[in-house]
C-alpha cells in the first residue's frame, strides 16, 4: 500500500487525476470503476478540466461504478445515476454504452447483480478501481461485516451511513436503506485501487483500514491485502495515522520523484 499525505483536498485531488490521465494515456480504452459521494468530487472536476483544456480523451474508456440506492430510478436528483451525469459524464466523452452503473430500479437483483459482475469479466476487468471511505469504514456500501470476498449484491445499509448520507437529502426517512454495491472480492480484482479521503471526519477510518487488522469489521482494510493500492489523503484525514512521518518520508524520498 502506498501512502500519499497532501496539504489540500485540491492538491490531493490533482494528484489522483494525474494518476487517471497517466492510465488513459499509456492505455486510451482503460476500463475505470467510479465511486461517487463528495470526496471524489474534485478528482472529477480535475479530469473535465483536463479533457476541456488538454484534450484528456474519453472516447475509448468504458466504466463501471460501485453502487446504486435501490428505489431510485436515474432521474432521481439523488440517485447515483444522476449524480454522475452532472458531475462527470456529461462533461466529457464516453459512449454513454459504455457506462455501467448499477440498476436501482431492477425487478430481478440476484439477476443484475450476475449480469453486472459478467460484463466487468466481460470489458476486461477494472484498471483503476476509484474508491471513497465511509466513516464506518467502508468502501463502495460494504458495510462492516460484509465478507472481504462478496460479490456484487443487494446490501442493507448502516444506520451510521443513512445518517452521514442524510446531509444529501430533505429529510433523514428520504435515505434508502438499501443498496446495490460490488462486493469487496469484486473491488479487490481490479489491477489498481486508489482510495481518496479528506477530511477530519475520515481520520479514525482511514488510519484503521491503514494500520489496522485486516477485518471485515472495516472493509477497507481490504486494501492492505492488494498489490498496488493507494491511499490519497488530505493532512486532517492523515491525522490518526501513527506512520504519518514514515509516509511523508516515503513520498518525499520516492525513487524518480523531484525533491521538494
Ligand atoms: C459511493 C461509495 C461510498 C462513499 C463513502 C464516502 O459510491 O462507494 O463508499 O465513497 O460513503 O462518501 P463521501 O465521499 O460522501 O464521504
Amino acid at each position: 500500500m502506498e501512502v500519499m499525505i497532501y496539504p489540500t483536498y485540491e492538491e490531493m485531488s490533482r494528484e489522483a487525476a494525474r494518476v487517471i490521465a497517466d492510465l488513459l494515456n499509456t492505455k486510451p480504452n482503460a476500463v475505470l470503476g467510479m465511486a461517487t459521494g463528495s470526496t471524489p468530487l474534485g478528482l472529477y472536476r480535475e479530469l473535465v478540466r483536463m479533457h476541456k483544456e488538454e484534450g484528456l480523451d474519453f472516447s475509448r474508456v468504458t466504466t463501471f461504478n460501485l453502487d446504486e440506492y435501490v428505489g431510485l430510478g436515474p432521474q432521481h436528483e439523488q440517485s447515483y445515476h444522476w449524480f454522475m451525469h452532472e458531475n462527470f459524464f456529461k462533461h466529457v466523452n464516453i459512449p454513454p454504452q459504455h457506462i455501467h452503473i448499477p440498476s436501482g430500479t431492477t425487478s430481478n437483483y440476484h439477476a443484475f447483480c450476475e449480469w453486472y459482475e459478467k460484463r466487468i469479466t466481460e470489458c476486461g476487468g477494472i484498471d483503476v478501481q476509484i474508491l471513497g471511505i465511509g466513516s464506518d469504514g467502508h468502501i463502495a456500501f460494504n458495510e462492516p461485516g460484509s465478507s472481504l470476498m462478496s460479490r456484487t449484491r443487494l446490501k442493507t445499509l448502516a444506520r451510521q451511513t443513512i445518517e452521514d448520507n442524510a446531509r444529501f437529502f430533505a429529510r433523514p426517512e428520504d435515505v434508502p436503506i438499501y443498496a446495490i454495491t460490488m462486493g469487496v472480492g469484486t473491488i479487490l480484482e481490479a489491477r489498481r485501487l486508489l482510495l481518496l479521503a479528506n477530511g477530519k471526519n475520515k481520520a479514525r477510518a482511514v488510519a484503521q483500514a491503514v494500520e489496522g487488522p485486516v477485518t471485515s469489521m472495516i472493509t477497507a482494510s481490504a486494501l492492505q491485502l492488494h498489490p498496488d493500492a493507494l491511499v490519497f489523503v488530505d493532512h486532517d484525514a492523515a491525522s490518526q495515522l501513527q506512520m504519518r512521518d514514515y509516509y511523508m518520508w516515503i513520498q518525499q524520498n520516492k525513487p524518480g520523484a523531484p525533491k521538494t
